[in-house]
């Protein structure tokens, strides 16, 4: 969701910029634009000006725009924008000058008391050129500064000490071509440390392939970036100490590598990530797990009276599917919630209640407010995220990493497995301490886990008969996702995948609840989809296949290997290997990926940027 790029330094900005808005496009987005710097033609010792160029649609459409143009300058301002406040357009897109243009804004966030700034702002005669709450701050920063007659820092400090809401901020100013002031509250913002200049950006991606020394900025941080200085202060003026670290992302992480999308990419880099997620935490030589953000809070978790998990969308799902393992295998109950709805209706929290909040991207807005309420309630904080150094990671008391690599695919594949194989294995550490998982049951479950990513192996070299099957269903209009217990939240995944990537309409349900309403959907024109492997609840998803096929839908089952019932009355099987029952959502939900790839394919669709969502939600 939005995605900003700034640079001051020795090189050309225009071609680092527009690398690193490519770089950001899969966090979704509807325009784009930029801003520099530059000198007028002909007479170099005039004022510099700021020159903006913006366009509605894609960064390639904005890099033809400029093709011809005179771009030179080596400090500037980048951004994608995902509609919030105001439609997609021209003229709603990023950066946004001050009035008088001699300041340009990019801006990811809301701000949401923005009405209330530009009524005040209208009353002294300022005219807006779009409808968004960026242009609003930057005005209200632009009268800040002439009321007060103070320097640009100052009034962007005097401005957010104003402004609710969350934001990251980068202004370009004429006056003061040498120097970027940016700032953050609750939205990412990443400070890349060059020899002589430094990159500015909302995820590391667009800087890495110039340097790996960053610093994060933290909330309520303003930047005065130069060309070889950064200073950090905090709204109160204070200087901060910029804490730079070294990343070890490598460029092959974020590019296709061969792959014709990212999402095809991840799907297949499954065995590796979830390996990752695995290695130096399953000892299956000494029959141990070692993960030190749960043993320092093993206690808090023994004692828990419940665990409340906040997540959303994928993240979500896996969090219901670690809600069968908790209370399987640790017997502590456990709530799953979605993060918007856990936050606005006044929860019960109780002190030592652990909230669990899981996250890709460590950044989605929702659940970020979600435990901010819970922290503040006296709730244990235990993030689970893959962005390492995010800022739900940020503000958890403890956690575990994923592990899974830099996700650029829109749609979540590899981090859902990566959660799923983190989440089985903290269940697992508490169970066996707790004393509620039997030490048998733990080896034998540690063993399963081990065997995960060679199973996944098997499982993706069927994708040339799940592509078939693909191409058969692309046309359908609806589908039914239906599993039972563990395999209740990889039919909501699978559906979900479906619906991000190839715009069919699907829906998941637990396969028994089905006779209670959706089976009125089903007639000869329907795919039902069932995970099907052999559990507890074998026999009886046996019978609600064939309760679709007695009313002539069309079945569609992921079965285990060696299952000879299933094929007798699925249109199409895809196979997975044996596995226990609580590992084998890891597996089951590939075949799901895969599909749900190969049918937006099929109908032509862009299916690492999928229309209207974004990567990583950092609004409410
Ligand atoms: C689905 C998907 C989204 C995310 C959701 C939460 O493919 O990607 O549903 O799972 O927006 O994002 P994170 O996990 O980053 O909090």
């Amino acid at each position: 969701m939005c995605g900003i790029v700034a640079y001051i330094g020795h090189r050309e900005a225009y071609p680092v910029i527009l690398k690193g808005l490519k770089r950001l496009e899969y966090r979704g987005y509807d325009s784009a634009g930029i801003a520099l710097i530059q000198y007028p033609p002909h007479n170099p010792s005039d004022q510099p000006v700021i020159t903006v160029y913006k366009r509605k649609g894609k960064v390639a459409e904005l890099e033809e725009y400029l093709a011809a143009k005179d771009l030179h300058s080596h400090v500037g301002i980048g951004h994608t924008r995902w509609a919030t406040h105001g439609e997609p357009s021209d003229r709603n897109a990023h950066p946004h000058l001050s009035g008088n243009g001699r300041l340009a804004i990019v801006h990811n966030g809301i701000i949401e008391n923005y009405a209330s700034i530009k009524q005040e702002l209208l009353n002294k005669d300022h005219v807006f050129h779009s409808d968004t709450d960026t242009e609003v701050l930057i005005h209200f920063i632009e009268d800040i500064q002439q009321n007060n007659q103070c320097s640009l820092e100052e009034a962007v400090r005097i401005a957010l000490r104003r402004v609710v809401g969350a934001y990251v901020i980068v202004i370009l100013d004429a006056d003061h071509p040498d120097t970027l002031i940016a700032a953050r509250k609750g939205t990412p913002l990443v400070i890349g440390v060059g020899k002589g200049e430094h990159f500015l950006a909302s995820d590391p991606s667009p800087i890495i392939e110039y340097t790996q020394e960053v610093v994060f900025v933290n909330d309520y941080e303003v930047a005065i970036v130069k060309a070889d200085e950064l200073v950090l202060k905090n709204l109160g003026n204070e200087r901060q100490t910029p804490f730079i670290q070294k990343l070890d992302l490598e460029l092959a992480a974020i590019e296709k590598g061969g792959f014709d999308h990212f999402m095809l990419k991840e799907i297949f880099e499954q065995p590796d990530t979830i390996f990752d997620s695995l290695r130096g935490r399953l000892d299956e030589q000494q029959g141990r797990i070692i993960m030190r953000g749960v043993e320092e809070y093993m206690q808090k978790f023994i004692d828990a009276q419940r665990i409340i998990m906040v997540a959303c969308g994928t993240s979500w799902h896996a969090a219901l599917t670690a809600e069968y393992m908790f209370e399987e295998l640790c017997r502590i109950p456990v709530e799953v919630e979605y993060a918007s709805e856990f936050r606005y209706r006044n929860p019960v929290i109780h002190p030592g209640d652990i909230v669990m909040a899981i996250s890709q991207s460590g950044e989605t807005a929702d659940t970020l407010v979600a435990i901010e309420e819970a922290k503040r309630a006296g709730a244990i904080i235990f993030g689970i995220c893959n962005v390492v150094g995010s800022s739900i990671a940020r503000v958890s008391h403890a956690g575990a990493y994923t592990h899974a690599g830099p996700e650029i695919g829109v749609a979540s594949t590899k981090a859902f497995t990566a959660q799923l194989a983190v989440l089985c294995m903290i269940a697992l550490k508490v169970g066996r301490q707790k004393g509620t998982l039997s030490n048998d049951r733990f080896i034998h479950l540690l063993h399963e886990l081990a065997l995960v990513p060679d199973k996944v192996k098997e499982i993706l070299q069927q994708h040339d008969q799940i592509k078939h099957i693909a191409a058969k269903y692309a046309t359908a209009r609806d589908f039914l996702y239906l599993g039972r217990g563990y395999n209740f939240p990889v039919a909501l995944e699978g559906a979900l995948k479906l619906k991000e990537i190839s715009y069919i309409h699907a829906e998941g349900y637990p396969a028994a609840e089905m006779k209670h309403g959706p089976i009125a959907l089903v007639d000869e024109h329907l795919p039902v989809l069932f995970v099907a492997t052999r559990d507890r609840f074998h026999e009886k998803i046996i019978s609600n296949i064939q309760e679709i096929k007695a009313r002539k839908g069309q079945v569609i089952a992921v079965i285990h290997e060696g299952d000879e019932v299933v094929p007798q009355l699925a249109n199409e099987v895809m196979v997975v290997p044996q596995a226990d029952e609580i590992v084998a959502p890891i597996l089951n939900v590939i075949p799901l990926q895969l599909l749900a790839y190969y049918i937006g394919v099929a109908k032509g669709y862009d299916v690492d940027k999928p229309r209207n969502l974004a990567k990583s939600v950092t609004v409410e």
